[in-house]
């Protein structure tokens, strides 16, 4: 099992080009949700190699774009080249030094997996969350991970497996909650359509009270 830092850096060079259908489906999951809203300020956790960073940079006027591995913010800082977007590298376990200010967007996209306690980092977020600003998770879903699944990618070395940890549904919104979050939508989404297969990503979208 790998440690995300080096695994990320690893896969890094190979992550926009891999077979994925978590990270697409998720991609169209984040677009379909957030489309509706208007949002200004943006801190995206774990932006990775700027799947969604390309997208919400068409809205926001600002966006802190934070990952722990640097290989994945090297694909992104080339890919997207915007002045309203600030590239940090930082680990969302350890202070939270990179704030800009606060927002009225916060995301996390198949990131929570990496993070053994959801309540802290939820916490955390809620603080430099505007009143009434939006907090959005989008997951692999947990009966997903029950089945095993885990952030993978194939080298030359064979299947590399990241570090992952389970959460529950009530993990997230009891921790969500305890920050002071409001559900306003929860997502289950499945393989083309197919509500007979098991839901691939869940989403949530919070808002603070
Ligand atoms: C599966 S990738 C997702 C990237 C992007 N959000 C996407 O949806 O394509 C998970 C990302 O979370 C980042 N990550 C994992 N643990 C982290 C931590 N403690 N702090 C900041 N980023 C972290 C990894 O470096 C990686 O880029």
């Amino acid at each position: 099992m790998m440690d995300p830092k080096e695994a990320y850096d690893s896969w890094s060079a190979q992550y926009d080009k891999d077979h994925n259908r978590t990270r697409d489906m998720e991609a169209q999951v984040l677009r379909s949700t957030l489309a509706p809203l208007t949002f200004h300020r943006v801190l995206e956790i774990g932006c990775g190699t700027g799947k969604n960073t390309a997208w919400l940079v068409g809205s926001a006027q600002h966006i802190t774009a934070i990952d722990l591995s640097e290989g994945m913010l090297d694909v992104a800082r080339d890919k997207i080249r915007s002045a309203r977007v600030c590239f940090r590298q930082a680990d969302v376990l350890q202070p939270w030094d990179f704030v800009e200010g606060t927002y009225d967007l916060i995301t996390f996209c198949l990131t929570l997996e990496h993070i053994e306690h959801l309540a802290p980092v939820l916490l955390a977020a809620a603080t430099v969350l505007d009143a009434r600003g939006h907090l959005y998770i989008g997951e692999l879903h947990p009966f997903k991970q029950y089945s095993g699944s885990k952030a993978r990618f194939v080298t030359e070395n064979g299947t590399q497996v990241v570090r992952c940890h389970d959460h529950h549904v009530s993990d997230f919104l009891s921790a969500a909650s305890a920050a002071g979050l409001e559900l306003i939508s929860l997502g289950e989404h499945f393989d083309n359509d197919d509500r007979e297969t098991t839901p691939r990503i869940l989403s949530l979208l919070f808002r603070k009270r």
